[in-house]
């Protein structure tokens, strides 16, 4: 089991802003990624098709990789299927992403905080119950972002500026003073990406909070045996859409040079 990669999957390139954390925090173990392109957007999916995908790939991944735990790097399936996933599975850990509410509160002094995320997201049981867990510590004003995530999935720069700008204008006015919205939380693992389209909008001062680190060091906490070498870990990229966009975004953000594989699943 030491030797057994680790799975992560999303709904498409945005799991390889949490990759990039896990890299970090676990330099020695193996990743194996798989972004669902071929089956994104998830956001603006009924439940059913989230959950259908995240049981097969996990299928796929335990069969042809034997991983020892997965990451669900995607806010919309850990919402969706991260339950139903654990109930199957109870012998493999696994961990979830879900928007940074607890870190952005104590980030705030606003008490004003803006949350970006997909439609399924936002509407999901689970997100409701993390609001009313911080019931009364801010206030916060979610934002569903259709299109955005697929305009990042097909780097269509003019509609993700557009999108940025319709978004952030929707959420309210930004800044540091009482009554301005000062934490912005990128509550979908695509967003980190176009951190710099968000900063302009939103300016110098706020807070843009995402969860790839703690998402990396619960996966630490998780894991039930480390890595014994000292190499640095590998990496294996899949994708069941075209394998030159997630080649081009690993390459830009991970550095990662390796080719990337088609998968039918
Ligand atoms: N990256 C995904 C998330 O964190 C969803 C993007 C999508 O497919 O809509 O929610």
């Amino acid at each position: 089991m030491k030797h057994a990669p680790v799975g992560v999957f999303d709904s498409g390139i945005g799991g390889l802003s949490i990759l990039r954390a896990l890299r970090a925090e676990l330099p020695h173990e193996d990743f194996v990624y798989i972004a669902d392109s071929g089956h994104a957007p998830y956001g603006e999916r009924d439940d059913v098709h989230v959950i259908e995908r995240s049981r097969a790939i996990t299928a796929h991944l335990r069969a042809q990789y034997g991983i020892k735990a997965l990451v669900i790097a995607c806010n919309t399936a850990t919402a969706a299927a991260i339950h139903l996933l654990r109930a199957e599975h109870p012998d493999l850990p696994i961990i979830g992403v879900e928007p940074a509410l607890k870190p952005a509160v104590t980030h705030s002094h606003t008490g004003r905080i803006g949350v970006m995320a997909t439609r399924g997201t936002l509407s999901s049981a689970k997100f409701r119950s993390l609001v009313e867990s911080l019931a009364g510590q801010a206030d916060f004003v979610c934002q569903p972002c259709d299109g955005l995530a697929d305009a990042i999935e097909r780097e269509d720069t003019t509609k993700i500026i557009a999108l940025c700008a319709d978004y952030t204008k929707a959420i309210g006015q930004f800044g540091t003073e009482i009554g301005q919205i000062d934490t912005l939380v990128l509550g979908c693992t695509h967003y980190p990406f176009i951190g710099e389209h968000l900063r302009k909008q939103v300016g110098p001062d706020v807070q843009l909070i995402d969860n790839g680190e703690p998402v990396a060091r619960q996966t630490r906490r998780m894991l039930k045996s480390l890595s014994a070498t000292d190499a640095p870990g590998q990496c294996t990229l899949l994708t069941t859409g075209d394998p030159t966009v997630l080649q081009q975004v690993a390459r830009h953000w991970l550095a990662f040079e390796r080719p990337v594989k088609l998968l039918a699943i």
